[in-house]
Parts: structure tokens; C-alpha cells; sequence
């Protein structure tokens, strides 16, 4: 039997009776490694005569074939063999739960922002957005604040810029959500509206009960027709739906606002009880947000008519209705982000805030 012969017979007897993917490697490169048997006997085609060369070469080549062949062959066994030694080996049970994952929470700003956007919503009112660096004009002069105002000093307030002397380029970290009543009455279809304004605001303070940035809701209806029991209804059912109590009991306090006659400070009948406090009953009263007639002033700062139209306007702390709703007792924690607080205080995402699933 020939060289040749006998090596295609004894790699294909190793490659047939081999067990795995690495007795297979092992024959490959004792076949076709650098100095493997078939690549010896390749080499040793350059050393032949011609006539013996022109015989043997395409021998060789088609032994070199024969096995690359048979070692493809043999692997694709192999590979098929493990495959079907998992499939039968390796089973999922679907009935099991699944694994825990870190799920985001909303955060109660959010939601209670949601919850409050919700209610309005639904009394027909919408929702305008204003920038956060404001002008002096629209933050204080256009809401009937004087330059000698205390709310304008320093202070209070956090400047960005040195503005120009007609205080018209934007200066100030706006310091309530109030100068967009202005920048919605301005506009050519500006009223008669029912808006609703959330967003941040900024002062500078810093405790327990106050940080640099808060949220703030805004709220206003001009129309021809609108007077102050317009407005306490308002609130009084926003108040109910939002605390879920249905004999909740406001109370209007006389107070003052510049761009607001008459002013009114709302409060809401409590109890403190070892210090759990309790809403709609009690002997005190706790104060949840500022509202008032909006002053003939303010209007005319938009070119409306105060003797055809007049209205109403309201602004409420976010922050402090989550703090009272959900009881988180330090303000600052909101703005912490700490993920621990956030798990606790948060919400599951598709809890979506609906006024038909009680909020
Ligand atoms: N802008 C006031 C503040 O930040 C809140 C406020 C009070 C807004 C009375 C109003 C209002 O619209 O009528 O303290």
C-alpha cells in the first residue's frame, strides 16, 4: 500500500473513532499542523523529480481534501451531539416567577404634579408654561410689585444679571410661577382663559421647610363674568378631590397680595393629634396656598380691559401638598436623590393619577 494511502487510512480510522471537539483538534494538527504528517509529505512535493511531482501532488491535495473533509464532517457530529445532549439535559420551568429587578419609582413631585394637573383638567382649565429666567417686568413690575417691594431685594431673590435699566431683559430666576399669568394675558387670544401653571421656581433660602428651588402651581380664569365665590369653589373642590375628603372645610383669610384685590390666604381645617395630623377636622388651620382677585393693575400691564373682563388666581406650593398628602416630613429630602427614600416615598410607574380611581 502506498505512502499516501496508508496516512488518508489511518487519520480517517482516528478522525471516525474520535470522542470530542478536542481528540478532533488533536488529529487536525497532527495531520495538517506546521509540521504535521500531511503537511510534511506536502512539503516534500517541491524536493520531486517532475514526473514523479506531477503524479503525486494531486494525490496529496486531494488527501489534504479527504481530511479537512472528514474532520468538518466529524465536527459537525460532535457540535449536533452536545446540542442535543443540552436540549434533552437543560429545561425551564415557565411557571416560575421571575427574577426581581430594580423597577424606577416616580418621584412625588412628579406624581403629585400629575395628580393636581389631573384635577384642573378636568374643572376645564389648561396648561401654560413660562420660561424660568424671567424679566424683571414680568416677574415683578407687570404683577403690580413696585421697585421698592421687599420681595425685589437681593435678599430674596436670585439675580443673574445686572439688567438694563427698563429691567426688560430676562435678570432673574423667576421667584414664582405668577409672571405667567402675564405672559398667557398677553397673547393676542390670551383671554378669556382657564390656565393652570406648573413649574420650578427659585429663592434663596435654605431649612426644613424651604430650599433654593420648589415647585409651584399657578392657577387663573378671566372671563366677563367671574367673581370670588367662582374662585372658592374652585379651590374647594380641588381640595376635595385632592385629599379625598369629601367635608373638607376652607377657610379664607383676608391678606395681601400685590397683583390680587381682594387677597385671600387659604387654610384648611386640621387636627394635630401626638403630632399626626389630620385633615377636614380639628381646631386648626393649616395654610395651603395664596389666591386673590387678579388686580385691574395686572390686567392692564396685558392690555386687557379690566372693565370688561376680571378674574380670578390662585399659586400653591407642590412640594408642600405632597409633603401634607403623602406625609414626607423635610422638604429637602425631594431633592436628595436618594434612591432609598425614593423606593420608599415613590411611585409604580403605572400608577397613573385618574380622578374616576381616586387619585
Ligand atoms: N405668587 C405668590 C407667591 O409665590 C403666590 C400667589 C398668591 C399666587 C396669590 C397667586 C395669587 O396667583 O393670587 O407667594
Amino acid at each position: 500500500m502506498s505512502e499516501i494511502k496508508k496516512t488518508e487510512d489511518i487519520f480517517l480510522k482516528l478522525i471516525s473513532s474520535s470522542k470530542n471537539l478536542e481528540d478532533l483538534e488533536s488529529i487536525r494538527i497532527r495531520a495538517l499542523g506546521k509540521k504535521g504528517e500531511v503537511s510534511n509529505l506536502m512539503k516534500s512535493i517541491g524536493l520531486m523529480e517532475e514526473k514523479e511531482r506531477k503524479i503525486k501532488a494531486p494525490l496529496l491535495n486531494a488527501l489534504k481534501d479527504k481530511i479537512i473533509e472528514n474532520l468538518e464532517k466529524k465536527k459537525n457530529l460532535i457540535n449536533e451531539d452536545i446540542l442535543n445532549k443540552r436540549i434533552s439535559s437543560e429545561w425551564s420551568d415557565i411557571s416560575r416567577p421571575v427574577r426581581p429587578t430594580h423597577k424606577g419609582k416616580i418621584h412625588p413631585i412628579s406624581q403629585v404634579t400629575d395628580e393636581i394637573v389631573e384635577i384642573f383638567s378636568d374643572l376645564g382649565f389648561s396648561i401654560a408654561e413660562g420660561p424660568q429666567i424671567e424679566s424683571d417686568w414680568y416677574n415683578f413690575d407687570a404683577l403690580n410689585i413696585p421697585p421698592e417691594h421687599p420681595a425685589r431685594q437681593e435678599f430674596d431673590t436670585f439675580y443673574v444679571k445686572q439688567n438694563n435699566k427698563n429691567g426688560e431683559e430676562p435678570n432673574v430666576l423667576r421667584t414664582h410661577t405668577s409672571p405667567v399669568q402675564i405672559r398667557h394675558m398677553e397673547k393676542t387670544d390670551g383671554v378669556p382663559c382657564r390656565i393652570i401653571v406648573p413649574g420650578k421656581v427659585f429663592r434663596s433660602d435654605y431649612d426644613q421647610t424651604h430650599t433654593p428651588m420648589f415647585n409651584q402651581l399657578e392657577g387663573l380664569a378671566i372671563d366677563k363674568d367671574i367673581n370670588m365665590s367662582h374662585l372658592k369653589w374652585t379651590l374647594e373642590e380641588f381640595c376635595r378631590t385632592f385629599f379625598d375628603i369629601e367635608d373638607i372645610v376652607l377657610r379664607f383669610r383676608s391678606s395681601h397680595f400685590p397683583f390680587t384685590e381682594p387677597s385671600a390666604e387659604v387654610d384648611i381645617r386640621c387636627s394635630w393629634e401626638d403630632g399626626l395630623l389630620k385633615l377636614g377636622q380639628g381646631d386648626s388651620w393649616l395654610e395651603i396656598l395664596g389666591s386673590g382677585m387678579v388686580h385691574p393693575n395686572v390686567l392692564r400691564s396685558c392690555k386687557v380691559d379690566p372693565k370688561i373682563y376680571q378674574g380670578f388666581a390662585f399659586g400653591m406650593g407642590i412640594d408642600r401638598l405632597a409633603m401634607l398628602k403623602y406625609g414626607i416630613p423635610d422638604l429637602r429630602s425631594f431633592f436628595d436623590s436618594d434612591i432609598r427614600w425614593l423606593d420608599h416615598y415613590g411611585f409604580d410607574p403605572l400608577n397613573k393619577p385618574s380622578i374616576h380611581n381616586g387619585l
